[in-house]
């Protein structure tokens, strides 16, 4: 990110916190609480958003050599992502062409080969079929056209799209807008993958993302929790299409009001996130990456499952690998062998952690609450105010994508 725009926000977060005020939207809106729980809604979510859209898979990272892979059926088609023997990502239905069985069956690994473990058909990195057991018996097949069913692919920005859709369109510079540059200059491509945790959670998929959509809570639900760390009650937000750029403050922020503008960084100071339409939160620093993927459960309305994935610079792995000083920045040190730092010292996995099981235990906890009011049909509508601008633009958005009316100020 331009150190002009880093100087911008942060100035416009040590405002909000010196005028007590947060971000303003100017407006409050009514949410039809139906949406949470309506199953002909759900369905066409799952088409529109899910099974035919576009979707972020991960990261470089996750494939960091020819041969790496991934597996994933989160949106509907079960997917094989490979990094192929010349260094290219590519992407497939992850079903054998005889007769249908996964041909990888571990979420992440290595492989030269992909071997169906049904009757042993085997399939390069790129898809092709390269070997049918007994093909004497079996019958002669046309191997040029029974490959694995590629699906779209792009690795671009260091991020990795897939479409599900083998006849879908995937741009990820129409998909990122105007903050593709941004996420150009991050440089994430060089991270590596660290590991993931999943919350499988009894609340719609739209309650989880909704967590995401203001710090109005920071310091109610999370008041010895991220409360330590961060402000809340204060937000520079920008949204863009779909998307939206959502800052927040750490508390170390107070340290660059002696400090002169030209030295100002945001690394250390603030907590930036981007979302991408419809499902996926991504917080960026140099150092550490997180990306919260959400997903339906496409049987059931009342339940999602959130993929908290992490990826961490070379640099960092090498340190915490070795137990080696963290160097987050001058103000930020953190010992991996005494485990001590100053006062404003954490290291970037202890944050990790303090932020999954303050979702998992305080905002998901919240989230499956209102999941059963919501169920229950007693409450009509829930009320989005002036300081939630994100939960405006992600409901305005989502029901301008399902062709619904514009929501109802309050
Ligand atoms: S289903 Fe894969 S080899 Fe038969
Ligand atoms: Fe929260």
């Amino acid at each position: 990110m331009q150190h002009e725009m880093q100087v911008s926000i942060l100035k416009e977060l040590l405002q909000q916190l010196d005028d007590g005020m947060s971000v303003d939207a100017g407006v409050q809106y009514k949410n039809p609480t139906a949406f949470y729980t309506c199953p002909d809604q759900a369905q066409k979510e799952w088409a529109l958003f899910f099974r035919n859209h576009p979707q972020l898979i991960g990261l470089s990272g996750d494939l960091p050599t020819p041969g790496s892979f991934v597996t994933t059926e989160d949106f509907g088609v079960p997917v094989l992502a490979t990094r192929d023997k010349d260094g290219q990502f590519r992407a497939f239905v992850n079903a054998c062409r005889h007769r249908g069985s996964q041909v990888a069956t571990e979420e992440r690994g290595e492989a030269s080969r992909f071997i169906c473990p049904f009757h042993n058909w085997t399939y390069s990195p790129a898809g092709k079929l390269v070997g049918i057991p007994r093909e004497k018996d079996f019958g002669k097949i046309d191997r040029s056209c029974h490959g694995l069913i590629e699906l779209p692919a792009v690795e671009q920005y260091g991020t990795l799209w897939v479409h599900p859709n083998a006849a879908g369109k995937l741009d990820v510079d129409t998909l990122l807008g105007d903050f593709a540059p941004e996420i150009e200059s991050w440089d994430i491509g060089r991270l590596h993958y660290r590991g993931v945790t999943t919350m499988d959670k009894r609340l719609n998929w739209k309650l989880a993302n909704d967590t995401f959509g203001e710090t109005y809570h920071f310091s109610r639900l999370h008041g010895s929790t991220l409360n330590n760390i961060f402000y809340g009650d204060a937000l520079a937000y920008e949204a863009n299409g779909r998307n939206h750029r959502f800052v927040f403050p750490s508390r170390s922020i107070d340290l660059l009001r002696t400090l002169p503008e030209d030295q100002w960084d945001m690394e250390g100071m603030a907590v930036v996130l981007y979302y991408f339409f419809p499902n996926i939160q991504m917080t960026v620093n140099k150092e550490n990456v997180t990306i919260f993927k959400i997903y339906p459960d496409k049987q059931d309305i009342g339940r999602s499952i959130t993929r908290v994935c992490n990826y961490i610079s070379p640099e960092l792995q090498e340190s915490m690998d070795t137990g080696a000083r963290v160097v987050i920045d001058e103000t930020n040190v953190y010992d991996q062998e005494t485990r001590e730092g100053g006062d404003e010292a954490i290291s970037p996995e202890a944050v990790n952690e303090i932020v999954n099981s303050t979702l998992e235990q305080e905002d998901y906890y919240v989230g499956e609450m209102a999941q059963k009011t919501v169920a229950s049909g007693a409450l009509e509508y829930m009320v989005f105010g002036r300081n939630e601008p994100a939960l405006h633009h992600f409901h305005t958005n989502y029901r301008d994508a399902l062709g619904l009316p514009p929501l109802e100020q309050l």
